[in-house]
């Protein structure tokens, strides 16, 4: 479920893991050893979707952009880095996320919020539009408050949590291979 739009294709890696049921629209880029799950939406039509290297998008999520317009001319395209974990059902509007990032289950980001390098967004948590939220913090609640910074054990998480899905997504790649 690889789809032009406007006759521009995803442009994936040869190292990624798209799951057959997920649906990837347009102009996507993925990086090298990231991972897209079952029944994820992912739209690059008003705008453009970049995803960087060794990040995973969880089951179900949505990804989406904000039209360019006379009043926002640039629009505001969805921007993910490098080594982040998108749970299961989370909403993501074209917001920016930096790298090491955790976006716990359920959590919606909204238009032009920007989440910094080395956070953990806890499952369930609102980011209002223009939000910005703070490197070395977790954030909860709906709409997400900082509740404290970040012990150290849970910013090394945050990279395993990456690597962890990388020999996942490998595993599922080996798996497809020996199907054919
Ligand atoms: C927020 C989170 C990181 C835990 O933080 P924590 O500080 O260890 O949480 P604790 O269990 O010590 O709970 C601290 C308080 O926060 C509350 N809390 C925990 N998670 C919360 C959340 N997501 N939103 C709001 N409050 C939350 C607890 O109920 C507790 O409240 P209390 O003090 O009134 O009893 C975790 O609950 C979470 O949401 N992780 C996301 C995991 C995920 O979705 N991973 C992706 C899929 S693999």
């Amino acid at each position: 479920m690889i789809r032009s739009y406007k006759g521009i294709y995803p442009k994936l890696e040869k190292s990624v893991y798209v799951d057959e049921s997920a649906v990837l629209v347009g102009d996507i880029t993925l990086g090298e050893d990231s991972s897209v799950w079952p029944l994820v939406a992912a739209r690059g039509d008003v705008n453009y979707i970049q995803i960087g290297e060794r990040t995973n998008i969880q089951d179900g999520s949505v990804l989406h952009l904000t039209r360019k317009s006379a009043n926002n001319p640039e629009g505001y395209p969805l921007i993910i880095g490098d080594d982040v974990t998108v749970g299961h059902k989370v909403m993501l509007h074209g917001c920016k996320l930096g790298n090491r990032i955790l976006v716990g289950m359920g959590a919606i980001v909204m238009d032009n919020a920007i989440v910094e390098d080395d956070v953990i967004i806890g499952g369930g948590a609102l980011v209002p539009p223009n939000k910005k939220l703070e490197s070395g913090y977790l954030y909860v609640g709906s709409p997400v408050k900082q509740a404290r910074p970040l012990t150290d054990s849970e910013l090394a998480f945050l990279k395993i949590s990456a690597l962890n899905y990388v020999e996942l997504k490998d595993d599922y790649l080996a798996e497809s291979d020996s199907a054919k």
